[in-house]
């Protein structure tokens, strides 16, 4: 589904009653989000503010730094897990609606009624039965009902949070599942067994295993899952990265652990995973398999990645942000160049290559550079233009002139762009048009 039309109103209606009788106004108020209707409650409490961020698809927009580190994670996948006919045995899913009801949210993942994460102070409500997502984890159960043994499901969550330099309430998470049977996780040894023999529906097992498991196979499950995990976090960094194994809780898995980053001095956390608890598959249908699972936060890994220091960015429009990532190879190594808070000023330029002598786009790109100095920000080719009849080639570039420190008068940015054209024309023998 692509999410577009968003409105947030509320209607409000009067029951009048005729003649004298005492009016009773009875407000019944309703959001409309995503072409749907929700009844107002107490539970309400998102904001105008909040909603804006429903359906911006940061993860679809293409060459948005959030979708091409899903893009990073995704091709691990594929290139590590592959069926006997070299097809991926992952899928992913990355259009999965926001809106969810509780029970996805909390109960299939088999979160306690009184946990502190279902609180208003945590999440976004629109009402008693419905929220805005506060974790990928919640379609997990639907997708497994649906059939799926291997799968990947990428989306905005959103968070009731402070907001500074790394906290923000909206952000992006890729979620993934995979379910194994006794034959495929010990092919070779029919002695072995996942499930241990008995009925242990009352012991709920250790931080080791669940007590339904058998002790081999929780082991395989972990090792395939730290493995996997590690790879596709050395798939990004590099080889040369310090992490480390942090045991954790969470009430969807067990055992559970994160996995940590050391980034510019400190432990941050990337992403949370653990051997899925057993009733969640039984509900869902499955008897026969055990599943491991994870959810990583996509804004942490690509902040690490190309040196972004504030989450907020990631909702930037400016183009001196945006166009740091577009157009680039997705494993290309960036690394974010601050940008200046202060406005742009776009000038174009446009001119006829000479006939008889060579053009370099690149010494063009240096002429601006040494007239403009740090009052260049971008410099694009807009259209590049043959003449059919002549023969002879246009150019057309974007010059995107800001300053660090000021706000940039247009005359001042009026007198450099004519210098570079004067200079283009001497130095380059281009005809300005
Ligand atoms: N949903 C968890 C969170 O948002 C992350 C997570 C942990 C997802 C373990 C999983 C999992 O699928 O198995 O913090």
């Amino acid at each position: 589904m692509i999410l577009r039309k968003l409105l947030f109103t509320f209607h409000i209606r009067n029951n009048c009653t005729r003649g004298f009788s005492i009016v009773h106004p009875k407000v019944v108020q309703s959001i409309s989000l995503l072409n749907q209707n929700f009844p107002r409650d107490d539970y309400t409490n998102v904001t105008e503010k909040i909603i804006s961020h429903l359906g911006q698809n940061l993860h679809l927009q293409e060459g948005h730094p959030i979708n091409i580190v899903t893009q990073r994670v995704l091709n691990y996948f594929y290139a590590s897990f592959k069926n006997s006919r070299g097809n991926p045995q992952f899928s992913m899913y990355n259009n999965l609606c926001p809106i969810v009801t509780t029970a996805q949210n909390f109960d299939s993942l088999l979160i306690p009624t009184n946990h502190v994460s279902r609180s208003k102070s945590d999440c976004y409500y629109i009402n008693q039965q419905h929220l805005l997502r506060a974790h990928m984890t919640s379609h997990q159960s639907e997708l497994m009902k649906s059939g799926l043994d291997n799968f990947l499901m990428v989306g905005d969550v959103y968070r009731r949070d402070e907001i500074d330099r790394t906290h923000y309430p909206v952000f992006h998470q890729i979620d993934g599942v995979r379910l194994r049977s006794k034959n495929q996780l010990f092919p070779n040894d029919n002695d072995l067994d996942i499930f241990e023999l008995g009925d242990y529906t009352e012991n709920i097992g250790s931080q080791d295993k669940q007590a339904c498991h058998t002790l081999e196979a929780v082991k395989l499950m972990e090792f395939e899952l730290k493995s996997t995990l590690l790879g596709v976090a050395k798939s990004i960094f590099g080889e040369d990265f310090k992490y480390r194994w942090v045991d954790t809780y969470f009430p969807f898995t067990q055992p559970s652990w994160e996995l940590e980053v050391f980034y510019e001095g400190m432990w941050m956390e990337v992403l949370g995973c653990g051997i899925m608890k057993q009733a969640i598959l039984t509900n869902a249908g499955i008897t026969n398999k055990v599943g491991w699972a994870f959810g990583l936060g996509v804004e942490r890994i690509s902040m690490c990645l190309y040196k972004i220091p504030d989450i907020r960015l990631f909702w930037s429009k400016d183009s001196g942000f945006l166009n740091q990532f577009k157009n680039q190879e997705v494993n290309a190594k960036i690394t974010y160049r601050p940008i200046s808070q202060y406005p742009q000023c776009i000038n174009d330029i446009s001119f006829w290559l000479p006939n008889d002598k060579e053009y370099c786009e690149n010494d063009f790109y240096d002429l601006v550079r040494t007239i403009g100095g740090d009052r260049i920000e971008q410099v694009t080719l807009k259209d590049d233009f043959l003449h059919p009849k002549t023969g002879r080639r246009s150019h057309c570039y974007r010059i995107i002139y800001r300053h660090m420190e000021r706000t940039l008068k247009q005359e001042e940015v009026n007198l450099i762009h004519k210098k570079i054209e004067k200079e283009a024309a001497k130095q380059l023998f281009v005809n300005i048009r």
